[in-house]
């Protein structure tokens, strides 16, 4: 028997991405640039076995054994398997887990594709780049493989061999950066981000003026704002590039609502703390869900964290607080 087991962890978009040009292949739309976390928090760990007793292929989720056959699984597997170096046909075994609420918004999909494809490259020993497989497991995972800042260029290739993710710096660039998360809420979403994504592209008109007129300069300049390490244009075009992911839903037929009242009292809090101390120290980002991820850096936190505990008290049994937050941790992006 062989064993290998991986940890990756989940990434935070700051321009997001948010549409496929092909379904089959997951290919973006746009360019799309993240941050790893580091894999102490939010994590995905799994463990992937071959044995020549395995009479089929199997996958258990949190401990639950889950459906092998789907599609993107599947495809994940068909591809490891085309490209293994050793021929090894034996059956796989993979158990995953996440140490966080799975699909609530928090990037689950790319840890955990990003981790099995990792740990599956390392079991059959392929050694080139992977980033095409895991993109077909969940798109945004492929940007989970590597630490940092990482992009995703979309390219323009039919067949998505230049659709591939590049680390812009390591971790260690912007050792002062800090992610903080707010779980407003761990249920599982809605309308999960495929669908979400397929009805803005084919229904909404906003989400072409993005396209042309507002992604191209963006990605540059949040892309330089990060190198030059520039906090205030770094935060502006991630709370712009938030805002405009979630225009662009609501412009969707019917429209597509992801966050919630809590999530907008974040946004007026952040943006109310901005105008008070008259700089832009924190800035916020919701990917599919009602989550804020904050980016800050970390001589802003004791006193942010203070304005957090006072308007979202911390084991206060109020209504307010019920519907609030319900879990933070500050979160140091560091290289996998
Ligand atoms: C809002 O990668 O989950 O988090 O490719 O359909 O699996 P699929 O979508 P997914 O979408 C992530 C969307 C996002 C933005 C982002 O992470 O860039």
């Amino acid at each position: 028997m062989c064993t290998v087991t991986c940890i990756a962890s989940i990434n935070i978009a700051v321009i997001k991405y948010w549409g496929k040009r092909d379904e089959m292949l997951i290919l973006p739309v746009n360019d799309s640039i993240s941050a790893t976390l580091d894999t102490e928090h939010l994590h995905a760990k799994t463990t992937v076995m071959t044995s020549p007793t395995f009479k089929e292929d199997r996958i258990w989720l949190n401990g639950k054994e889950e459906e092998i056959k789907n599609p993107r699984l599947q495809n994940c597997l068909t591809q490891i398997r085309k490209r293994a170096r050793n021929s090894n046909q034996w059956k796989v075994h993979i158990c995953s887990e996440n140490n966080f609420p799975t699909a609530a918004g928090l990037a689950s999909s790319a840890a955990g594709y990003a981790c099995l494809v990792v740990a599956l490259a390392k079991l059959y020993q392929i050694e080139d780049d992977i980033t095409s497989i895991t993109r077909s497991g969940s798109g945004s995972a492929c940007r989970s493989v590597m630490g940092g800042f990482v992009k995703w260029c979309m390219g323009s290739e039919s067949n998505g061999a230049d659709s591939i993710a590049k680390q812009i710096v390591p971790a260690s660039h912007w050792p002062e950066m800090r992610i903080l998360i707010l779980v407003v809420n761990d249920a599982k979403k809605k309308i999960s981000s495929s669908i979400g994504m397929k009805r803005t592209i084919e229904t909404s008109d906003l989400m072409q003026h993005r396209l042309k007129h507002v992604l191209p300069n963006r990605v540059k300049i949040i892309e330089q704002a990060i190198i030059e390490k520039n906090f205030k244009t770094f935060a502006e075009h991630t709370i712009k590039d938030s805002n405009q992911m979630h225009a662009v839903c609501l412009d969707a037929y019917p429209p597509i609502v992801y966050m919630n009242d809590v999530s907008h009292t974040i946004i007026n809090l952040i943006h109310a703390y901005n105008e008070a101390v008259n700089e832009v120290k924190v800035a916020y980002t919701f990917d599919a869900g009602p989550n804020a991820t904050l980016y800050l850096l970390e001589e802003s936190v004791p006193e942010f964290v203070g304005v957090l505990d006072h308007f979202f008290p911390p084991g206060i049994n109020s209504e307010q607080y019920r519907k609030g937050l319900t879990f933070r941790e500050v979160i140091n992006s560091q290289e996998l």
